[in-house]
């Protein structure tokens, strides 16, 4: 599976087993949940290119180097917004655009319900934040959205993948990346990922 990028870190690790978890409680999930993003953030933007900048430290000048404004965070709602917070917070000039999916739970098909992005995505990295990849369907419907409004350099920050996800979106979109803590085993008849996390929505948001 050429397009993961499976992040491997002891931190990762242990929050990701307590998201696992299905004892954890929703403070926790929530607290192991910023941590796992942010990780995932972190290696989901290694190459985003910076120019060079000096700066005078309280003994002399020094040559360092500032990220330069080429981002945008796209979290889909609602699950995405867990990761949003944690990438703020180490990119707290980030414009973000969202888009409402929801998976019908009998079909296990996205709906659409809101979208707003910022007006130029041309020149931008976009990085769309959803913490699961179950079927793909999700994804790929915010990648085609994405793609209208003209957007090209696009990757996923995600928690826990399914392969037959990572299949579907081969398919449709080959030059797009996915970085995610966990590549699982399968989906159920229900289109949950196996292990998985259960519903991280439900879990996260208390519903
Ligand atoms: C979850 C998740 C993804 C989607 C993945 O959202 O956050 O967006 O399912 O499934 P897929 O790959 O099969 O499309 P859900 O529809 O449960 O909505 P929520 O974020 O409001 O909980
Ligand atoms: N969405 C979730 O929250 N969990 C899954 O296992 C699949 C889709």
């Amino acid at each position: 599976m050429d397009n993961v990028h499976l992040i491997s870190h002891p931190v990762l690790q242990h929050s990701l087993t307590l998201l696992r978890d299905k004892r954890t409680g929703i403070e926790e999930f929530r607290r192991h949940a910023a941590i796992v993003a942010q990780i995932v953030l972190l290696e989901a933007t290694r190459d985003l290119p910076v120019s060079k900048k000096s700066v005078r430290t309280p003994l002399a000048s020094c040559p360092g180097e500032q990220l330069k404004e080429d981002l945008v965070l796209v979290p889909v709602l609602r699950a995405g917004l867990a990761m949003l917070g944690p990438a703020l917070e180490i990119l707290p000039r980030t414009p973000v655009g969202f888009i409402g999916l929801e998976r019908d739970e009998r079909t296990a098909l996205a709906r659409a319900y809101y979208q707003k992005f910022p007006t130029d995505l041309k020149n931008k990295r976009v990085i769309v934040l959803d913490p699961m990849l179950a079927t793909g369907g999700s994804l790929i419907d915010t990648l085609a959205r994405l793609r209208d409004r003209g957007a090209r350099d696009i990757c996923a920050a995600c928690i826990v993948i399914a392969p037959e996800g990572v299949r579907a979106l081969q398919k449709h979109y080959p030059e797009v990346a996915i970085h995610t803590a966990a590549l699982d085993s399968h989906l159920n008849e229900a289109k949950y990922i196996v292990p998985g996390l259960g519903d991280f929505g439900d879990r996260y948001f208390g519903t």
